[in-house]
């Protein structure tokens, strides 16, 4: 679990290392100029001289504090889940003894949690994948570690942080019914083939009328895949009138997604993850929403760290393509330079801002470093579609 650290760095301070311990980036282009690993020579120091620039070295920063969830506890949960699956599909219904095994687990963890997070913590997921099914049963446990984490952080009043675990329990039992060979594949699905899964909210909120939960849990789970903008199942309801429950439930269902591994592909981590999530801003997710969330899990997991570094490409909200500059001052709201227009046309000058004092620009999707470097090539072929 680890983040990107930005430091200054004198020629004297390059001369005393052995190896670079990060990447060596020019504090004017950003470019990379000495990857992670190089070995210092007096020719490397030659060259920086003759370039007479500012440098910084970014670093990876780990967060070593102690987990914050217990093995035992995704152990636990793990093997509940399973059963609870089978169950559920064997009777066509969730039982009461279901119900009340997830509220003593729910109370584990949040006294668990609660005290931990009096002491420093690391947010702690997990990523299990021997068997492809387990990814299901992986994802809700996650998704209530990750709802508990947030709901208890922000403070919120325990009958909204019972409804909001309670109901991240329940979000995807509806599956136990979807085809194992839809749901496990090792393909990517189509649109047409992944079209049966969609079912799910709604089975699982028919089964939850026959047990004692809240109307909050039951519509939480009914609506946990809309879409702020509208374009998610099963659209029964405009985003104003959605439950906060399946706001929430929502986002630490499509983070847990993006973190860990699914049949067809390998899981993104904190950092993957995180940087995708922002892409959602004003789509998927409502942006004053999603960023107390992204800010809140970047925090936790990596610490003081930052989810991207000096040097990668963004795009704003307003549709022009950026080189994060500075990102020291808030995480979400960097020192960038806007290098093209909003059409995609390339700006004769940069355009330094600084987002923390500009109130129209945001920042969306963040390229990865291997994605910065496609957008750098395209760029300076003034071919810029978009990637
Ligand atoms: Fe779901």
């Amino acid at each position: 679990m680890h983040g990107f650290e930005k430091k200054e760095i004198t020629i004297a301070e390059v001369k005393e290392k052995v190896v670079l311990d990060g990447n060596l980036v020019s504090a004017t282009s950003l470019e990379i100029l000495f990857p992670k690993n190089t070995k210092i020579q007096d020719t490397l120091i030659a060259e920086l001289k003759t370039r007479n620039d500012k440098y910084y070295l970014i670093t990876e920063k780990v967060n070593e504090n102690p987990p914050l969830v217990e093995k035992k506890f995704h152990d636990d949960a793990l093997s509940f889940i399973r059963d609870f699956f089978l169950e559920t599909k064997n009777n066509n219904a969730v039982s009461i003894d279901a119900f009340q095994y997830i509220k003593n687990l729910n109370a584990t963890l949040k006294t668990d949690m609660s005290l931990r997070l009096f002491e420093p913590y690391r947010l702690n997921l997990f990523d299990e994948m021997e068997d492809p099914s387990d990814w299901v049963y992986n994802h809700t446990v996650n998704t209530v570690i990750l709802t508990m984490f947030h709901s208890l952080v922000n403070d919120l009043p325990p009958q909204e942080i019972n409804d909001y675990t309670v109901a991240a329990w329940f979000h995807d039992i509806g599956h136990a019914f979807s085809d194992p060979e839809l749901l496990f594949s090792r393909k990517r699905l189509t649109e047409e083939q992944w079209h049966p899964l969609t079912a799910h909210p709604h089975k699982a909120y028919e089964m939850l009328k026959e047990i004692p939960v809240s109307d909050g849990v039951r519509q939480g789970v009914l609506f946990h895949h809309e879409n702020f903008d509208e374009s998610g199942f099963p659209t029964t309801l405009p985003y104003s009138r959605l439950p906060k429950t399946s706001r929430i439930i929502a986002m630490a269902s499509v983070f847990e997604n993006l973190f860990s591994a699914k049949p067809y592909r390998k899981g993104l981590g904190f950092i993957g993850a995180l940087s995708t999530m922002f892409s959602y801003a004003d789509t998927r997710f409502e942006y004053d929403l999603l960023s107390r969330f992204v800010r809140t899990i970047a925090k936790a997991s990596i610490g003081d760290a930052f989810f991207y570094a000096p040097g990668q490409y963004a795009v704003t909200n307003l549709g022009e393509i950026c080189i994060i500059r500075d990102v020291t001052r808030d995480l979400l709201k960097p020192v960038i330079d806007v290098v093209t227009e909003a059409n995609g046309k390339i700006r004769k000058t940069f355009l330094t801002i600084n987002l923390f004092n500009d109130y129209n620009r945001r920042l969306g999707k963040i390229y990865t470093y291997e994605q910065s470097l496609v957008v750098k090539e395209k760029l300076s072929k003034a071919v810029w579609h978009s990637i």
